[in-house]
């Protein structure tokens, strides 16, 4: 059995989609941990019994700070693998030098790092357009790629591509974990 703890900051839709599709008798959600008291994914949390810590990124001085409590928060768990499924904080060396995490991002990088990918991609010069799954490491959606998967514009709304990218992340971020834990 391999053990791990997922990240998320908003809506949740990735961190839900893991705690229904993961196989069960083989990876376990040992919690989940939440840095914003207002985010939808909170509700995700206790409707799949998933244990949940919340850090409030919002009352530390500092990244390194918040990346310290985070970081002992994580080392509680016997954990083979941290997953950052829609956490939108910049982690520093205190957190990357000592977990192995990997990041979901919405485009196909090194294209759009940072936010608003979505949009980013959709309005960019390029016919396709996609998702990467990379390890974390010091710099911003910079980490080695596990994989990334990628879809034509060609044809459709900003509403259309949000949607199908919405959809192919789910997918991408729960193969990239069956890599990382391979
Ligand atoms: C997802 O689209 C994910 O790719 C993106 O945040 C969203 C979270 O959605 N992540 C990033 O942009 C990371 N730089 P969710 O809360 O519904 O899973």
């Amino acid at each position: 059995m391999k053990n791990i703890v997922i990240l998320f900051s908003g809506d949740g839709t990735n961190f839900e989609y893991l705690a229904t599709h993961l196989p069960q008798d083989k990876i376990c959600i040992k919690k989940a941990i939440c840095n914003n008291p207002k985010a939808q994914g909170i509700k995700k949390a206790i409707k799949h019994n998933i244990p949940l810590e919340m850090i409030d990124s919002s009352i530390y001085k500092n990244r390194e700070e918040f990346d310290e409590v985070l970081v002992e928060e994580i080392k509680k768990a016997d954990v083979d693998l941290v997953v950052l499924a829609g956490f939108m904080r910049i982690l520093t060396p205190v957190f990357t030098k000592q977990i192995k995490s990997i990041n979901l991002h919405p485009s196909l990088l090194p294209r759009h790092k940072g936010t608003n990918a979505i949009e980013k991609s959709f309005n960019d010069e390029f016919r396709e357009g996609g998702v990467s799954v990379h390890y974390v490491n010091d710099e911003l959606d910079g980490g080695e790629i596990i994989l990334q998967r990628e879809i034509s514009k060609d044809g459709l709304s900003f509403d259309e591509y949000h949607q199908k990218i919405k959809n192919l992340e789910k997918k991408a971020l729960l193969d990239a974990i069956l890599v990382a834990l391979s």
